[in-house]
C-alpha cells in the first residue's frame, strides 16, 4: 500500500505518530514516571485508548480517531462496500467520549472522504492521507493560535507576565505545540511569561502530571498548586491572565473545557484578570445553540478515591463530572486559527465561521 509522502510534522513531545502502519501514542496515563508508547494496529485498540485516556485532550482525540478509520481499512484491505465495511469502526470510535466535538468533527471528515472517494480509488491509502492532513492542519492551527494570542498579551503588556492555566492543552493535547499552552508558548519566546502557574486538575492531573512536564521541557518557569488554590494565587501573585483551552465551544460562545474551567472564570472576572480561551474552530459546534444542551461525561467515581492510596473512606459515594461549561459572559477572547472573538457571543462566531472576521 502506498504511504503518504510527507511525514506530519510534530514537536518534541508527540502524542501520536503514525509508523509503518501502525499508531503510536505516548500512553498519557504514565506520565511523567514512565514514558512508555502503545502500538494500536485497529479502530477498537483506539477507540479503547480513547476511551481509558491513554491519549486525551480535545484535537488529540479526534486525530487518534481518523487514524483509528486508516487502521481499520488498512486491515479490512478491498471492499466493494466501505461504508458497511467501516460502520463498526466509526460506530466504537464515535462512542469513545462524549464531550469533546473534535472526535466527532474528524470522524465526520473521514466519513465526508470517504464518501467522495471514486470506486476504484486506493481507499486505505487516500483514508490514511485525510488523517494525515486533519493531524497537520492541527499542528498549523496552533502555530498560529499562538502567535495571536501572543500578539494579544502584546497589546496589553510589554514585561513578563504571570499566568494561569488548567489540565493540559499542549503537544500532548493536539496534533502538536498545543492550544492554550501554544499561546504560552509564543508568549515566552516573545519575552511574555515570567511564571506559569498551574492547576493540577484533579482527578486525572493532567495539570501537574502532563503540563508541569511539558513546561519543564519547553524551559518555562511553572509553578503547580492545588485547584483549590488558585483564588488565593490570583489574589497574592500578580496573576493577570487565565489561558484555557476547550472541548467544545457553542455557537453562542459558551465553552465546555476541564472541570473547574467555570470556577476559574468566575474567579479571574472577581479579580480583574483575563479570561482566554483558545482552541481551533474544529472545536466550535455551530450546531449548539448554548453549551447547557451537550452531553457532560461523568467519569468512575473510582477515579475521584483513587489518589496513590485510597483517599475517600469506602462506601461514601463520589461524583466526577470531567467538564463544566463556562458560560461566554465571562470570557474575554476566544483565540482561533480563522482569528480573535472578543467578548464572545452568536453573531461574532457566526462571523468567525463564515470567514467574514477579521482580526
Ligand atoms: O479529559 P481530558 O484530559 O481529555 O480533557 C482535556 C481538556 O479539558 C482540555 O482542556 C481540552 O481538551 C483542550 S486540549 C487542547
Amino acid at each position: 500500500m502506498q504511504q503518504a509522502a510527507q511525514p506530519v510534522v510534530t514537536d518534541n513531545v508527540s502524542a501520536l505518530a503514525w509508523h509503518d502502519g501502525v499508531l503510536r501514542l505516548l500512553d498519557q496515563r504514565l506520565l511523567p514516571a514512565r514514558e512508555v508508547y502503545v502500538d494500536c494496529t485497529d479502530a477498537g485498540q483506539v477507540a479503547a485508548a480513547i476511551r481509558d485516556m491513554q491519549v486525551r485532550g480535545a484535537p488529540a482525540i479526534g486525530i487518534a480517531g481518523a487514524y483509528g478509520i486508516a487502521l481499520q481499512a488498512r486491515l479490512v484491505g478491498q471492499s466493494t462496500d466501505w461504508p458497511a465495511a467501516l460502520s463498526e469502526a466509526f460506530a466504537l470510535l464515535e462512542a469513545a467520549r462524549p464531550t469533546a466535538v473534535n472526535l466527532a468533527w474528524a470522524l465526520k471528515m473521514m466519513r465526508d472522504r470517504l464518501a467522495r472517494l471514486a470506486p476504484e480509488a486506493d481507499v486505505p491509502a487516500r483514508l490514511l492521507e485525510a488523517a494525515r492532513s486533519i493531524h497537520q492542519s492541527d499542528h498549523e492551527a496552533n502555530l498560529t493560535m499562538g502567535k495571536l494570542g501572543m500578539q494579544l498579551i502584546r497589546k496589553h503588556h510589554k514585561s513578563p507576565q504571570n499566568i494561569l492555566t488548567h489540565c493540559n492543552t499542549g503537544a500532548l493535547a493536539t496534533g502538536g505545540y498545543g492550544t492554550a499552552l501554544g499561546v504560552i508558548r509564543a508568549a515566552h519566546d516573545a519575552g511574555l511569561v515570567d511564571t506559569v502557574f498551574i492547576d493540577e486538575t484533579r482527578p486525572w492531573l493532567q495539570g501537574s502530571r502532563l503540563t508541569a512536564w511539558e513546561l519543564q521541557r519547553e524551559g518555562i518557569s511553572a509553578c503547580v498548586h492545588v485547584d483549590s488554590a488558585a483564588g488565593h494565587l490570583m489574589k497574592t501573585r500578580d496573576i493577570t491572565w487565565v489561558i484555557v483551552g476547550a472541548d467544545r465551544i457553542a455557537a453562542n460562545g459558551d465553552v465546555i473545557n476541564k472541570i473547574g474551567t467555570y470556577a476559574l472564570s468566575i474567579l479571574a472576572m472577581h479579580h480583574g484578570l483575563r479570561f482566554m480561551v483558545v482552541a481551533p474552530s474544529s472545536s466550535i459546534d455551530m450546531g449548539l445553540e448554548n453549551a447547557d444542551e451537550v452531553v457532560l461525561e461523568e467519569r468512575d467515581a473510582e477515579e475521584v478515591f483513587a489518589l496513590g492510596e485510597q483517599s475517600v473512606d469506602a462506601g461514601v459515594p463520589a461524583f466526577n463530572p470531567v467538564f463544566d461549561v463556562t458560560p461566554a459572559d465571562l470570557i474575554d477572547v476566544i483565540v482561533t486559527e480563522k482569528g480573535i472573538v472578543e467578548r464572545p457571543d452568536t453573531k461574532k462566531l457566526a462571523d468567525l465561521m463564515s470567514h467574514r472576521h477579521l482580526h
